[in-house]
């Protein structure tokens, strides 16, 4: 055998265990710490497949770009089955240890900007200046195409009539929905067989986009259980800012050219 302990060398199991720091003796916080660490980890499953599928994209391979976003989807159903255990804790024993938070808010998660941003959810005033500084990558991230721009622009490379205006956009600002955009996933939905893999594309983005939103309205559900009407550690009066926060959609055209079907 060999000496040592290969399963917690090799993956730094002590490392990971040694890292929730509760500040009480509660095991609810302990348990409060270890699913917003499952959930950051889950955050970065999740960015991964998604700038896989759109490295796919870039090189014009939507069937491999739609295998990314499959995986990416698997992720996020466990993401949002995580919130059954955030259930788990009754509402007097959140109260016990929330004001160990402090200003501490799920909007600081540079990971879930991250992931925010690389999808298509972005702009500069989504995250603190310093942050920028602090977490690099999100600076880097804003500088690049997002996915929902590689879609766009593969669309466009296939002979599908996509705005040009749309295709060269400044890809750090926020992306505004485009009516000919619209138009051209309703041609697609109204021929899938003459546009099969962009239907099928389509079909995953949708799917990538609708998991965000059932996270984010099971997320708005836990908050109204644990804080009803209360304002949030982060600044913000809580569950209505976050119930106008349920109203985004990623990949807006997608879900507005239904009515033109
Ligand atoms: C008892 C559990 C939780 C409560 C009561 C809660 C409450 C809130 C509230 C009130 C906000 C609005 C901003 C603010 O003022 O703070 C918020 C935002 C947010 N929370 Fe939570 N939260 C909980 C658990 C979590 C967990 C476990 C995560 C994931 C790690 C998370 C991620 C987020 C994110 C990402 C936002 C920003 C949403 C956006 O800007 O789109 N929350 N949370």
């Amino acid at each position: 055998m060999t000496a040592g302990n290969p399963y917690v060398d090799y993956a730094r199991m002590d490392a990971l265990h040694a890292l929730p720091a509760p500040a009480t003796e509660s095991p609810f916080e302990l348990q409060f710490i270890l699913l917003s660490q499952v959930k950051e980890l889950l955050f970065r499953m999740v960015h991964l497949e998604v700038d896989q599928a759109r490295a796919r994209l870039r090189e014009d391979r939507p069937e491999a770009a739609c295998r990314a976003l499959s995986r990416a989807v698997r992720h996020q159903r466990t993401l949002i089955g995580c919130w059954e255990s955030m259930n788990a804790m009754p509402v007097d024993e959140f109260l016990a240890f929330r004001d160990e938070l402090g200003e501490a808010s799920g909007t600081q998660s540079y990971m879930y900007r991250l992931l925010e941003f690389t999808l298509g959810n972005r702009g500069a005033a989504m995250v603190r200046h310093s942050d920028f500084t602090r977490f690099p990558q999100l600076r880097a991230e804003l500088e690049r195409p997002s996915l929902y721009d590689e879609v766009l622009r593969h669309l466009y490379r296939t002979g599908l009539p996509t705005p040009e205006h749309v295709v060269t956009r400044d890809v750090t600002v926020p992306y505004e929905p485009d009516k000919g955009v619209e138009d051209v996933w309703a041609t697609v939905y109204r021929n899938p067989d003459k546009y099969r893999p962009a239907y099928d594309l389509a079909e995953q983005l949708l799917e990538v986009a609708y998991q965000f939103s059932r996270w984010r309205a099971t997320h708005l559900l836990v908050v109204e259980r644990m804080l009803g009407g209360k304002r949030g550690s982060g600044g913000t009066d809580g569950a209505s800012w976050l119930r106008k926060i349920n109203e985004h959609r990623f990949f807006a055209e997608l879900w507005t050219m239904r009515s033109a079907l």
